[in-house]
């Protein structure tokens, strides 16, 4: 087999000499380009046809696949080995959605009566909150629902209630992330605590901003209701049941899970409380569903047919060959607003590293920067630089086929011409000759359309990928989200990183604790760095009045 440093090298040559660069002419050329660059599970298909890549790229990346054994690491993922080195943990969120009634052996113990187990309590719990059965301390049913948390306690369960707001008939639910003031201050200012129902979610339970925020809000409800109602009005979250404990919530209202659930893969189960409070514990099921058939997908389909995999090569095609440091994810689907900010965290804090799995430096570049927006309203802030700017972002669009209001099929007639009209423009562009011959037809004079034209040319030629699915329901959200997480893993392979730490979150974590009284009181501001200090002086003198 080739040498993972042979493989590199080969894909590298073949970027430099032998990848399409027009994709006009490789469209052209290959008139079955579409299907050959594509590939479907059910009604998903991701299209990579309109990326610089050909079959020989395809076949390039494969070998660098097999050269860094990913066959081999997925399975020992799936096995609940301790592929988290540095934490010496397993990593099976797969198994907070293994609908297959198989066990998942960690430590040579069968994790899945645990995980169904509080898979069942959560159900319980929620349907007792939505059905009234459950009730706050002065006999008022919840309307209100707060989940507190930050990070992974917070990003999955606030994109995936957003993004199945049709399907909401619970509690409105309401997320807190931010230590800024501004965010549970503007969220308690519409509450009644009576009707209001607390989710302390923190794997750690020691996260500064969400006890702040956790502490904040006790002291709101105790305020108004007094201290013997808070056991009726918070529940948690979390693998540190001592700490809950500590806290003051029962632990009928804990709901655990496990060191071998990263946080940032965690809404699969007990961090996803706030998810089935809005949508029920069987549509719940449903997503679980999705990602199950998502995980079974990428265990099983061939390279080329899997999605994941696919995802994951030309996502590495793209930033480690081709350089281009960052990535575009654009939902053309309003209910996908927060999507790139979950992805974010997903990608960026899985494989945003510099150490390789052994701690030597890696050679090459890790994970690039994720960023997007939704479109339609993308194209009217940033698609200028996407399509005309000097840099070469690489874009990822998803779009449902069906939406939600069937009574407004122009919207979504609109939103689909406009998702492929964005990539049609990113591949072809418009070419000085074609940029002038229009300006002429619509009757300017030559020396003007001449002036103008260059305004209006595009390179084109720049890679995007299309994901088309049936409708955003709970089953096709599991599938989207699981897809993502194994295109990280599959990334993290080619990268050759652990991508299920994140130590580099550490450190800035240190030095906020460490400055808090220096802040408070200026005390020991002289010895910090002269920005630093100058900054505290400023603002101490600014708070002073
Ligand atoms: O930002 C670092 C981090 O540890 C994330 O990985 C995690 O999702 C987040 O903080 C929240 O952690 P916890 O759930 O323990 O409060």
């Amino acid at each position: 087999m080739t040498s993972k440093t042979d493989a590199i090298k080969a894909l590298k040559a073949h970027a430099a000499t032998g990848a399409p660069t027009d994709m006009r002419a490789a469209f052209a050329r290959d008139a079955n380009r579409f299907e050959t660059h594509s590939a479907r599970l059910d009604d998903m298909l991701l299209d990579w046809s309109k990326c610089r890549v050909d079959g020989e790229t395809v076949a390039l990346l494969e070998a660098l696949a097999d050269a860094c054994d990913l066959d081999g690491r997925r399975a020992a993922m799936f096995a609940g080995e301790a592929i988290n080195t540095t934490e010496g943990r397993a990593v099976l969120h797969t198994a907070l959605r293994n609908r297959s009634g198989d066990p998942v052996m960690v430590d040579g113990a069968d994790v899945m009566p645990a995980v169904n187990a509080v898979l069942a309590a959560m159900a319980d719990f929620c349907h007792g909150v939505r059905d009234g059965a459950i009730r706050g301390a002065t006999g008022e049913p919840i309307a209100d629902v707060v989940n507190i948390g930050i990070g992974g306690s917070d990003l999955g369960p606030a994109m995936a209630v957003r993004a199945l707001s049709p399907f909401h008939d619970g509690p409105r639910c309401h997320f807190v992330s931010n230590v800024d003031g501004a965010d549970i201050g503007d969220t308690l200012a519409g509450l009644d605590p009576a009707r209001t129902l607390f989710i302390i979610a923190s794997k750690t339970f020691t996260t500064i901003e969400t006890m702040t925020n956790a502490a904040t809000a006790r002291k709101w409800l105790v305020g108004q209701l007094g201290e013997d109602a808070v056991g009726a009005h918070f529940c948690a979250v979390s693998t540190a049941l001592d700490k809950v404990a500590d806290f003051g919530i029962g632990a009928d209202r804990t709901f655990g899970f496990w060191d071998w659930v990263g946080g940032r893969y965690s809404l699969w189960g007990a961090i996803g409380l706030p998810i089935m409070m809005a949508i029920g514990p069987t549509r719940f099921g449903r997503f679980l569903d999705g990602a199950h058939a998502m995980d079974t997908h990428f265990r099983t389909a061939p390279m080329r047919q899997n999605l994941p995999v696919m995802a994951g090569l030309i996502g590495y095609w793209n930033r480690a060959i081709s350089g281009y440091p960052s990535r575009a994810v654009i939902p053309y689907d309003q209910r996908l607003a927060r999507l790139p900010a979950y992805l974010q965290q997903l990608d960026m804090e899985s494989n945003g590293k510099g150490v390789a799995l052994d701690g030597t430096p890696i050679a090459g570049v890790s994970g690039p920067i994720v960023w997007g927006e939704p479109g339609t309203n993308g194209q009217h802030a940033f698609f200028q630089l996407l399509h005309q700017g000097t840099d070469i972002i690489p874009v990822e669009f998803l779009v449902a086929a069906n939406g939600h209001e069937d009574d407004l099929a122009h919207h979504h007639h609109l939103l689909l011409a406009n998702c492929l009209a964005q990539s049609e423009a990113l591949m072809k562009g418009r070419t000085l000759r074609e940029a002038t011959d229009q300006l002429l037809a619509n009757g300017m004079e030559e020396a003007a359309a001449n002036a103008l034209a260059p305004h209006k040319v595009f390179t084109g030629n720049r890679p995007s990928t299309t994901l088309v699915y049936d409708r955003l329901d709970p089953f096709t959200l599991g599938r989207i989200i699981a897809l993502y997480e194994h295109r990280v893993f599959v990334e993290a392979q080619l990268f050759g990183i652990n991508a299920f730490d994140q130590w580099g979150v550490e450190l800035g974590k240190e030095l906020a604790t460490a400055l808090l009284p220096v802040v408070e009181t200026g005390d020991g501001a002289d010895q910090r760095d002269a920005s630093t200090a100058a900054l505290v002086a400023h603002v101490r003198a600014l708070r002073a009045g």
